[in-house]
């Protein structure tokens, strides 16, 4: 209102019962210049302060109503409260601020109607006064949220909004988690993805997620998190179709289309709880051994699809043909074996279900990394029908344990080991499992007859680590019994390093 403190003491002096508001009300002024956000809901909150002591003022004066002995009380109950709620957010972080003000916001509103009931202590409030704060307030709202759109997608802010968010104390992750809800539920309502907005939002938040090494809050990305790349698929498996696409406008990512499987409720509902499971192996293992998802989408075509980080080398298969002499294969067996631990590990174990070097892919550092963890139990789930029958997978049929191919086609811990020692064999030879076998129906009988593949003779192979051991250990992995193969835990004890 553009008076100083001083004028306000004056103002209000002449009437001694009010001089203690006169005093809250001056170190509500005050506190009001060190707010961080909220501001014109803050603001609007101080001039009713103000004009409900004005309207004391004027009852005392005109005498109305018997004056203000009756709300002197509320009035400065009603004050004081007004500035000990104040006085908390100044002491807030510029973050902590942020990632509050929906509280704040609540608190102000609170606050609105304490004055209200103080006016109608004066029988002089009107609804046209409460209409008018109402409104008021609403396009304070407005105006506030604006103001943190405008802050978060605004790209010079990110080295602030990284330091602020990022700022080492004990509460760091929960923060970082929190101030990506924001980002996400803002982009959400700025979804236009060639948007000015949408641009700056995507990048402050790719920053964010880059620096810190956590995943989004909300894997289930519908606010324009991925956009695709191009019309056609680059790549599929027999249940998938694989297109580029671009992550936050800035990394390219694997766009992994589940085509047995229809966007609706139930799959919606089965990838919120898969995206737990995610979530958790994400926090165990960074991506060192498993391929991280990103997050999954639902409403962008008829079939919902997975999001997982680009690998620019391929899968291990073309990875291996094309850089033999530079792989290291003991290494890339035990990685493998480490990638299947993590999952082996959680608990309840997950089930990857569909182990073979196609699956497996290779980072930046030559490493391997699980990919696809869980797919099958999602489309089995999904579809009610058993993965290891579902549409396309007979391509796996190789590396599936026999008590996999045959009755109800179980997965589990087990026949993961079972695949895992089919994937060593591939790895090792550069071909497929029962390479001599054209017929996939073919090794389905021989396996579930435990007759396992033939032994490698090739110098290659045997250069590439294929020794007596290793050998002894893959067929002990193909126990027709699936209780009598080892445990990923044993596998790793007995590898090489
Ligand atoms: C507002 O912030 C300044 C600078 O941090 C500080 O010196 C001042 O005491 C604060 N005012 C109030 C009323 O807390
Ligand atoms: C104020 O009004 C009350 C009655 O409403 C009366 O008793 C009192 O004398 C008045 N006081 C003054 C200062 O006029
Ligand atoms: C959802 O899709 C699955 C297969 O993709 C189907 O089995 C199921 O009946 C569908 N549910 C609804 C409610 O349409």
């Amino acid at each position: 209102m553009g008076k100083s403190l001083a004028q306000i003491t004056a103002e209000f002096a002449p009437i001694p019962g009010l001089c203690l508001g006169a005093e809250l009300l001056c170190g509500i002024i005050e506190l009001c210049e060190n707010i961080t956000t909220n501001k014109h809901e803050v603001r609007q909150l101080r001039d009713r302060c103000h004009h409900l002591l004005l309207t004391a003022k004027e009852s005392e004066e005109r005498n109305v109503s018997g004056g203000i002995k009756n709300a002197l009380q509320s009035i400065n109950d009603c004050l004081t409260d007004v500035k000990t709620k104040m006085h908390g957010w100044t002491m807030l972080s510029k973050t902590q601020a942020f990632l509050r003000q929906a509280e704040i916001k609540l608190d102000i509103e609170r606050s609105h109607a304490a004055i209200s009931d103080c006016l109608t202590k004066f029988q002089i409030i009107s609804q046209v006064e409460i209409n008018q704060w109402q409104e008021e307030f609403a396009m304070n709202v407005k105006l506030d949220h604006q103001e943190i759109i405008e802050y978060l997608s605004e790209i010079a802010n990110q080295q602030e909004i990284l330091r602020l968010t990022m700022d080492g104390t004990h509460d760091s992750v929960k923060q970082v988690k929190q101030m990506m809800e924001m980002f996400q539920s803002t982009m959400n309502e700025n979804k236009h993805v060639a948007d000015r907005t949408h641009v700056g939002l995507s990048s402050n938040l790719y920053q964010l997620q880059f620096q810190s090494n956590e995943i989004l809050p909300d894997l289930h990305l519908n606010s324009g998190e991925v956009q695709r790349i191009g019309q056609f698929p680059v790549s599929g498996t027999a249940a998938m179709d694989i297109y580029e696409g671009l992550y936050l406008g800035r990394e390219k990512v694997a766009i992994k289309v589940v085509r047995a499987v229809n966007s609706n409720e139930s799959s919606l509902r089965r990838f919120r709880r898969e995206v737990k499971v995610w979530a958790e192996i994400w926090r165990l293992d960074r991506g060192k051994h498993v391929l991280p998802f990103y997050g999954f989408c639902q409403n962008d075509g008829p079939f919902p699809y997975m999001v997982s980080p680009w690998q620019p080398n391929g899968n291990a298969l073309s990875y291996v043909k094309t850089y033999d002499h530079k792989v290291n294969y003991r290494q890339m067996i035990k990685g493998i074996a480490l990638g299947l631990k993590v999952l082996h590990d959680m608990e309840p174990p997950v089930v990857h279900g569909d182990i073979k070097a196609a699956n497996i892919v290779i980072d930046n550092f030559g490493h391997p990394l699980l990919a696809d963890f869980g797919l099958s139990q999602i489309v089995e789930d999904i579809t009610g029908i058993p993965f290891t029958q579902s549409r396309g997978v007979s391509d796996s049929y190789r590396w599936f344990a026999p008590e996999v191919c045959v009755g109800e086609g179980r997965l589990s811990i087990m026949s993961d080991i079972y695949a895992y020692a089919m994937t060593v064999l591939e790895v090792l030879t550069h071909q497929q499992p029962y390479r001599n076998i054209k017929h996939t129906t073919e090794v389905v009988i021989k396996s579930s007859l435990g007759q396992s593949p033939a032994r490698p003779m090739e110098p290659e192979v045997v250069r590439r680590g294929l020794d007596d051991s290793l050998w002894a250990l893959l067929n002990k992995c193909w126990s027709l019994e699936a209780s009598k193969r080892p445990t990923i835990y044993q596998i790793i004890e007995l590898l090489p390093s």
